[in-house]
């Protein structure tokens, strides 16, 4: 899962909050942040952005005219750190060309992952930091000419950086980090050695920066993390379902989401909070990884197929209008026809609104990386296929259903193909784009649904 997010559009909320002085060596520098990955890189570039502002540097949206530029990386599939490589090259061959300085700094995932060795591959990067370092970042800029930096110890403790330090790409739709780290080691997955274990941000500030935020007009907000559902402040104790509950009471937000959700953590007492808070929105993305109880066994994922349905099942009794997503991972070590085709039928049997797919791909460090990769390249490539066609068209079915109804959208951008269409969500987190003869950025609307595609719908403001 995941997006791409270039700092082209920087909405600059606080000009009486730029902080100038602290680092003079950061004035009128360019920095430009390349990130890949989940939402929460997303969230952490757009706090080294924040950082970098708020030391006096100025975002810029070229790669070739910037003096900084920071790669945010995703170590989570072998194909997101190809992406890494390649982008590593291309920058190297814009440095050749420059005359002036020119920094690369690595950050994130893949930074945690291979930190020295990352060096020796790629001897160009100038600093390297993990996720729990890369607020450092102003310290390390000016060093960088006498030496290279590589930063990526864990702390223990959450590393608070301040609203004002956070430069987002929305004016409207915010993250908010709630937890970070991993306990649960499933056996494919490197996040536990990338992101260390679970660590929980304290909940006064969880709630005060969303009070801020909406004060600054946000409406919508997603709480973010590796596990939501283990949340835990770390002083009151205070559980998730309590969380929900406070920021649910929030005056100003509409729309309240929450990623990345565990089943083997995911209470009938989460879906009672949001049945009965009203900003919380009816939709959940709840990974499932594959339908076949062996299969989630050698995953170690710590729940059957039985378990996932039942919780399903409490779900939709509670909220018969939720609309659900989930990951699923094809041609797990081992994985039988038979086991697929129970993948299969948990998709027909759950009718997702939309799912991501992705073909195993071992990873260091992990567990199943020691288990021979035995299903060939050629039968993931079928599977995944098979499991996106089986989901389009269901996709297709439901998205048909809607032909004809109205429905309410947060506008948060203009269509890539076409800049006289708007996009946005509505409360499902389906994808909407509308034409509207008034400027609606930012701003709910009501859309009649015309048409629609597997992807999304479309249609005009009413
Ligand atoms: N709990 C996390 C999961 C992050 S990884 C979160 O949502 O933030 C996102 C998805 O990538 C996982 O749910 C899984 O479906 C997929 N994934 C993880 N490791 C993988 C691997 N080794 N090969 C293929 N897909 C993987
Ligand atoms: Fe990538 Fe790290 Fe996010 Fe996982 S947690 S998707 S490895 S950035
Ligand atoms: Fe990854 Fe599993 Fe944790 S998918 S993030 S190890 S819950």
């Amino acid at each position: 899962m995941g997006f791409r997010l270039n700092y082209i559009f920087f909405y600059k909320l606080r000009n009486t909050l730029r902080m100038t002085g602290k680092s003079a060596d950061l004035k009128n520098l360019k920095f430009y942040i390349h990130t890949f990955g989940c939402q929460m890189n997303n969230n952490d570039s757009e706090h080294i952005a924040g950082i970098l502002d708020s030391c006096g540097a100025n975002p810029s949206d070229s790669l070739e005219e910037s003096d900084l530029v920071v790669i945010n990386t995703c170590a989570v599939r072998e194909k997101s750190e190809e992406k890494l490589y390649s982008l590593l090259g291309r920058l190297n061959s814009i440095r050749e060309k420059k005359e002036k300085n020119f920094a690369i700094g690595v950050v994130g995932c893949v930074a945690q992952l291979h930190r020295s060795k990352l060096l020796e591959k790629m001897p160009h990067i100038d600093f390297i930091l993990g996720p729990d370092n890369y607020w450092q970042i102003p310290e390390i800029i000016p060093k960088h000419h006498e030496e290279k930096i590589i930063s990526t110890k864990w702390s223990k403790d959450w590393h608070e950086i301040p609203d004002e330090q956070t430069l987002r790409t929305s004016r409207v739709s915010a993250f908010v980090t709630i937890m970070e780290g991993c306990n649960n080691f499933c056996t494919y997955c490197v996040v536990p050695y990338t992101r260390g274990r679970e660590k929980f941000r304290p909940a006064p500030h969880i709630l005060t920066e969303i009070q801020e935020l909406a004060q600054n007009g946000y409406k919508e907000i997603q709480l973010l993390g590796q596990n939501v559902n283990s949340y835990i402040d770390p002083n009151s104790q205070m559980g998730f379902v309590k969380l929900l509950r406070k920021v649910n009471t929030v005056e100003g937000i509409d729309w309240i989401r929450f990623i990345a959700s565990h089943p083997k953590n995911f209470s009938t007492d989460i879906a009672k909070a949001m049945k009965e808070s009203e900003r919380i929105c009816h939709q959940l993305h709840l990974p499932v990884q594959s339908g076949s109880s062996s299969v989630l066994h050698r995953m170690n994922r710590g729940y059957t197929r039985k378990e996932y349905q039942q919780i399903i099942k409490d779900l939709r009794r509670q909220m018969p209008d939720i609309c659900l997503s989930t990951d699923i991972i094809v041609g797990f070590p081992g994985e039988s026809d038979k086991e697929f085709q129970e993948t299969m039928s948990l998709l027909e049997e759950i009718r997702y609104t939309n799912i991501f797919s992705f073909r195993y791909s071992p990873r260091p460090l992990t567990k199943a990386e020691n288990i021979t990769d035995d299903v060939p390249f050629a039968v993931k490539k079928e599977r995944l296929i098979a499991v996106q066609e089986l989901q389009k068209n269901i996709q297709i079915e439901t998205n048909q259903s809607l032909i004809g109804s109205t429905i309410k959208v947060l506008c948060t951008g203009k269509s890539k193909k076409d800049q006289n269409i708007y996009s946005g969500r509505n409360k499902g987190y389906q994808v909407i784009n509308f034409s509207s003869k008034k400027k609606v950025m930012d701003q709910f609307v009501n859309v009649q649904i015309t048409s629609c595609g597997p992807y999304s719908l479309r249609g005009h403001t009413v």
